[in-house]
């Protein structure tokens, strides 16, 4: 640039960088735009839209999530009338019919049947599904959280009616990576055999797949609050780590394991005989059915001496699901585990393995003793089943997955909640 003085030649480079920038500007526009088309090409069909057949379809699911309380009333009185009831239900037949054309089923339910991104398949996840009943239910939570790097085990309990056990059956002989449990048992509420279900899906979790990263168990009555790729960060937030509830047992419920029980006619009894301390003195802590731990915790279950020795020993206690994982989680050495010391206590609110309302524990924020605000839904057992005027507050919290959901009484809140996690996990990939 010989012929121009030195405050031009400056001038110049700046314009030619300038235009440098608006070009460069202009390619990443183009580069966005080429991207949602494809998104558009690829990915759009398998949102769940008001285009489809869906009789759900007449709530506006955006406004139930934003809280609008007309809608809520809406659905509400939508939910209970017998006609929508009627008209939403999928029942068995549909499950054992359509299964036989396994593509079209994948299609026409829309299951992801590829890796979403490689972050979620550098990380898969072992699930273990025990269900009883409402098939309808537990295929909507299959494809809420189904992705193919995943492995499912689904433990269908023995007592179920032959239907039911059919359809599922059929419904898993879709998937190279969803299974039926090799060995089924009758599951007693609060007895042993619950925790057996779930012990007979880590060993052939543990047995059938050497990749997987985190176990994580679910009843049919469970549904996912985060997307796949959200529990892959959460997971790996974790850094190894288990998360559970275990705290110290509450006095009330100590004679759950002080206490020799047995199973008459179908229910936990005591026998009025005293139980021995635990093996090795281990301290036992409460917690819940529900957690989500490493791959080297569910090892320890299978193989650690000295937890075989606490299986054996808890099962004639009452409800060993709510304390034998929580006890696993404070033995030394046990991997993820943490220090038997009362510091290390974990809440339920605390840990993000499941989010269950008790009706006792809830109440306005304003209050002193509330948990949680009140349930929109209604209660079984003391617990809350969600209704859509729930969704809002749930999808705030960090917990994973939440209990308890049920398709036949409240199916806009599972409506909501799976087109709300299916739009976010789409539009992550862009
Ligand atoms: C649904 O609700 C949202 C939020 O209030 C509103 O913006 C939208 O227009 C509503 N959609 C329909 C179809 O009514
Ligand atoms: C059974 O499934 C086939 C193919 O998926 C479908 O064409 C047919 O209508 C179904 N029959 C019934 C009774 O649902
Ligand atoms: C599966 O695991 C069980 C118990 O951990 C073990 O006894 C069995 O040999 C394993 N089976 C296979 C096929 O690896």
């Amino acid at each position: 640039m010989w012929f121009l003085k030195r405050g031009w030649q400056l001038r110049l480079l700046q314009f030619i960088a300038v235009l440098g920038s608006l070009w460069m500007l202009f390619l990443l526009s183009q580069l966005k735009t080429g991207r949602s088309a494809a998104y558009i090409l690829r990915y759009q069909w398998l949102e769940y839209t008001d285009d489809d057949e869906s009789p759900e379809k007449v709530c506006n699911c955006s406004a139930i999530l934003l809280g609008e309380e007309e809608e809520i009333q809406q659905s509400k009185l939508l939910s209970i009338s017998k006609d929508f009831q009627k008209s939403t239900q999928i029942p068995d037949e549909y499950y054992i019919n359509a299964t036989k054309d396994c593509s079209k089923f994948k299609t026409s339910r829309k299951y992801i049947t590829f890796p979403l991104s490689e972050e979620e398949e550098d990380f898969p996840l072992a699930y273990s599904m025990v269900v009883h009943h409402k098939v309808h239910s537990f295929e909507r939570l299959l494809r809420a959280i189904y992705a193919p790097q995943n492995i499912y085990c689904v433990h269908v309990d023995k007592k179920s009616p032959a239907s039911v056990f059919i359809a599922i059956n059929a419904i898993t002989s879709c998937f190279p990576n969803v299974f039926m449990v090799s060995k089924a048992v009758n599951v007693v509420y609060a007895g042993w055999t619950r925790v057996q279900a779930d012990l007979n899906c880590m060993a052939d979790l543990y047995n059938t797949s050497t990749t997987w990263k985190y176990f994580i168990n679910l009843c049919g009555q469970d549904f996912p609050l985060k997307t796949n790729l959200e529990i892959v960060k959460a997971l790996r937030s974790l850094k190894g780590g288990n998360s559970m509830e275990s705290e110290e047992m509450p006095q009330g419920k100590k004679g759950r394991v002080t206490n020799v029980h047995e199973v008459v006619d179908g229910q936990m009894q005591r026998t009025g005989k005293t139980k021995d301390p635990a093996p090795f003195n281990l301290p036992i802590l409460s917690g819940n059915a529900y957690i989500v731990v490493n791959r080297g915790y569910v090892r320890s279950v299978l193989e650690d001496k000295r937890i075989q020795a606490l299986i054996e020993w808890a099962k004639d206690t009452y409800s060993p699901d709510e304390f034998l994982w929580a006890t696993i989680q404070r033995i030394p050495g046990v991997p993820g585990s943490t220090w038997p010391n009362r510091k290390f206590d974990m809440t339920d609110m605390n840990a993000i393995a499941r989010m269950v309302k008790w009706h006792w524990h809830e109440g306005s924020e304003d209050s002193l003793q509330a948990v949680y605000p009140e349930c929109k839904g209604h209660h079984v057992r003391s617990i809350c089943v969600y209704g859509a005027g729930d969704l809002q507050w749930l999808i705030e919290q960090h917990h994973l997955f939440a209990n308890k959901f049920d398709a036949d009484r409240d199916l806009i809140a599972i409506y909501c909640l799976e087109k709300y996690l299916r739009h976010k996990a789409l539009i992550e990939l862009v």
